[in-house]
């Protein structure tokens, strides 16, 4: 369990959630880890793991070069923040009716977010590479940048362009002949906070609607964030070293065939 030894790793949106996980996981494969969010939450996540906690606003750029010069030298990114656009009041996200604000707050965090935290690990990493370092950039994309999601547009459109982004840091980082990797995880169905707003709030309705929710899922049960830590623990170790631009989906088979069963 020490995969990551020696290493520094960043990860947005690290208060709860798949971020949360994904903190734990590094620090206990040895890294040393700086928990960033716009919760204030996250500075009790890097206590109990012996890691850092910044405010950082993945939306804004100034705050991304304040914390990149207090980290310094960086080996592991992860672009983990997100929203559905389902946190705020109720407001319809389909592409008829989406308002144009709306629309864009969810791309503001899930791609513009994205888009400045590649920036600047690229240049973060590439001082490192130049002494022998090698980079990972692990991009939180989603089943829903897969397929489409009418309820959810701009979701699914951000997702998709993180999808696509990745591809680009890439081949970019590859043709600069610097070692710095750059993959996207694609979950679906992990039970995390985030599912609080569609699930309900009793008991029984939140039972009713995780067993409508994995109906159609394979192995027909919520995954957890702890099994997509484990997988972006090997993208960020030098496991991987021939992985990059990839796509790795973890969502308990949903892609892997089609809801619209046979029978
Ligand atoms: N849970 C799932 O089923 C699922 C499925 C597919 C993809 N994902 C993706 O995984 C990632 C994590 O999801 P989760 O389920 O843990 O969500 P979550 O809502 O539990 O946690 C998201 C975290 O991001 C933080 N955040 C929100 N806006 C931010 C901003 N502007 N700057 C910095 N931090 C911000 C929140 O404070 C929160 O701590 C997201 O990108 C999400 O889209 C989740």
């Amino acid at each position: 369990m020490t995969r990551l030894e020696g290493k520094t790793a960043l990860i947005t949106g690290a208060a709860r959630g798949i971020g949360e996980a994904i903190a734990r996981r590094f620090a206990a494969e040895g890294a040393m880890v700086w928990v960033t969010d716009i919760d204030p939450a996250g500075a009790a996540v890097a206590k109990a793991i012996g890691g850092r906690f910044a405010l950082l606003d993945v939306r804004d750029e100034a705050a991304w070069d304040r914390v990149m010069a207090q980290v310094g030298a960086l080996d592991i990114l992860v672009n983990n923040a997100g929203i559905t656009g389902f946190e705020g009041p109720p407001a319809a996200h389909d592409p008829e009716h989406a308002s144009l604000a709306d629309w864009r707050a969810v791309h503001a965090v899930n791609l513009d977010g994205t888009f400045l935290g590649c920036r600047a690990a690229i240049r973060a990493m590439r001082r490192r590479c130049s002494e022998g370092g090698k980079g990972s950039i692990i991009n939180i994309s989603s089943r829903s940048g897969i397929v489409g999601i009418p309820a959810a547009a701009a979701y699914a459109s951000s997702k998709a362009a993180v999808r696509n982004h990745t591809k680009s840091v890439a081949l970019w980082c590859a043709s600069q002949g610097l070692a710095i990797r750059c993959n996207s995880i694609h979950p679906a169905a992990i039970l995390t906070p985030m599912w609080d707003p569609m699930l309900g709030t009793t008991p029984e309705e939140r039972e009713a609607a995780t067993r409508a929710f994995v109906a159609d899922t394979p192995l027909r049960r919520f995954g957890t964030a702890d099994e997509v830590a484990a997988m972006a623990a090997y993208l960020a170790s030098d496991e991987s070293a021939y992985v990059t631009g990839s796509e790795f989906h973890i969502d308990g088979g949903i892609l892997a065939g089609s809801a619209a069963s046979p029978e």
